[in-house]
């Protein structure tokens, strides 16, 4: 399908407001429901939404204040809502296992919020059903805040700006076409739930929430004028000072928080954000490209990006450390089977049995010669100690992150402490086709 790029706008979610608000907690309800949008011009488009909306609404947390949502299941298929991220008790996780009944099921998840400020994000994760329903829409962003990022000057208010990207297939008539596994054909790039939008901007300093929502694209963003953007967070809230770069990258479900400043545009400027990371079997024209800002005003800006962004918590000595090994079928062929040391994922078995409040390293290695996988783990923020052999010292993965890309043959080394909640949680490929296919295990805290 010839789609036309650059013809709508990029629209912002909708804030989610709570319906009751005490001095320690606020509630929100959202309904999960089949809705039809315009994604591609001209088209509509059935989803799973939250609330409604695609993609889901934004809820706005605070450190220190509880957050309870109740969902109702008005799908025909199970769900489970994961805050990614998230530092939760075991059953407000949203655990592959946990589901939401269809047909009007009910589950109230309460989030205690005692972690410090993040981008966090929410999505489906009923296992077996979570690649799909993410892929028909099932995704929500969830600001956390506190005091560290409020203290900053950074840009705020209309100039702080979440968005979510992803691909997408399409049919003729506008439905989207799900296939396990057939990233390939996923070559329409949506930002906020619209094909290739624009986004309007004023000469000055934005803040762009990014969240990669992709099944499994890899994005690596640039201005088209290799122009600098400053990252200034990553998943687990702000990094220690901002990282200046030409590049950031995602992989799927990991957020990079990004200050641009337009005040370097003479008003009446267009300014692409392509996509660098194309395959060799893939058209530069789709998915290389995916939002063109137009500059189309001045405005007055007093935000400022200062040099140190926060402390980062000391990292305690490690007590124990494990490896990690993720491998799938290259085949491709339906029915493969994707692996954690060996295994398929069993909702039975512990793999991994944690003392509480011990502080891990572990070393996770992609032993596959094409496929790329990531790695990511429920309740905790890890650091990332060395990619390939070698310290990481400078750039987005000094901060705190709860998922890191695994390119063909890479290994990582991370460390987590895990206290704060007794019980079961999985960690597996963020990949939601290969997580789908088994690269999943369960560790437990006791
Ligand atoms: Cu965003 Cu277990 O996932
Ligand atoms: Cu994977």
């Amino acid at each position: 399908v010839g789609i036309a790029k650059f013809t709508q706008r990029m629209p912002l979610a909708p804030v989610l407001q709570p319906y009751l608000t005490t001095s320690t907690t606020s509630y929100y309800r959202m309904n999960l429901k089949e809705a039809s949008k315009e994604i591609v011009p001209g088209l509509t488009t059935r989803l799973r939404t939250f609330n409604g909306s695609f993609p889901g609404p934004v809820i706005k947390a605070e450190s220190g204040r509880r957050v309870v949502v109740r969902q109702t299941n008005s799908l025909s298929v199970p769900t489970s809502i994961h805050l990614h991220g998230a530092h939760v008790p075991q059953d407000s996780d949203g655990s592959p296992m946990d589901l939401i009944e269809p047909d009007g099921g009910t589950k109230t998840y309460t989030y205690p919020n005692t972690q410090p400020h993040a981008n966090l994000w929410f999505h489906d994760h009923a296992h077996h059903m979570e690649s799909e329903n993410v892929f028909r829409g099932m995704t929500g962003t969830y600001v956390l805040t506190d005091d560290i990022e409020r203290r900053l000057r950074l840009p705020s208010g209309a100039y702080d700006i979440p968005v979510s990207l992803r691909d997408a297939r399409f049919a003729q008539n506008g439905e989207l076409i799900y296939e396990m596994g057939d990233f390939r054909k996923r070559n329409v790039i949506l930002a906020n739930g619209k094909s290739w939008p624009y986004f309007e901007v004023a000469a000055r300093k934005y803040r762009f929430r990014l969240t990669n929502t992709a099944n499994q694209r890899f994005f690596a963003l640039r201005l088209a004028d290799g122009s600098e953007l400053v990252q200034i967070g990553t998943d687990g809230g702000l990094l220690p000072s901002p990282y200046r770069t030409d590049t950031v990258a995602i992989s799927p479900g990991e957020r990079a928080d990004v200050v641009i400043d337009f005040s370097r545009y003479p008003v009446g400027t267009t300014i692409e954000l392509v996509n660098k990371d194309v395959a060799p079997f893939e058209s530069a024209d789709l998915v290389g490209k995916v939002i063109q800002f137009r500059v189309t005003r001045t405005a007055h800006d007093d935000s400022v990006v200062p040099d140190t962004l926060r402390t980062l918590p000391p990292l305690p000595a490690a007590s124990v450390n494990r490896s990690v090994d993720m491998k799938m079928d290259e085949t491709g062929s339906p029915g493969s089977q994707a692996y954690i040391n060996g295994k398929t994922y069993d909702m039975d078995r512990i793999d991994t049995e944690i003392a509480y409040g011990a502080t891990e390293i572990w070393t996770v290695k992609n032993s596959n010669q094409f496929a790329p996988h990531n790695f990511h783990m429920h309740l905790v923020q890890f650091r990332v100690l060395e990619r390939n052999g070698q310290p990481v010292t400078s750039g987005p993965e000094t901060g705190l992150k709860d998922t890191v890309p695994l390119k063909p043959g890479e290994t990582v080394k991370v460390q987590a402490t895990f206290t704060g909640y007794r019980g079961t949680y999985v960690y597996h490929c963020h990949l939601f086709d290969h997580g789908a296919m088994g690269m999943m295990a369960n560790m437990r805290i006791s």
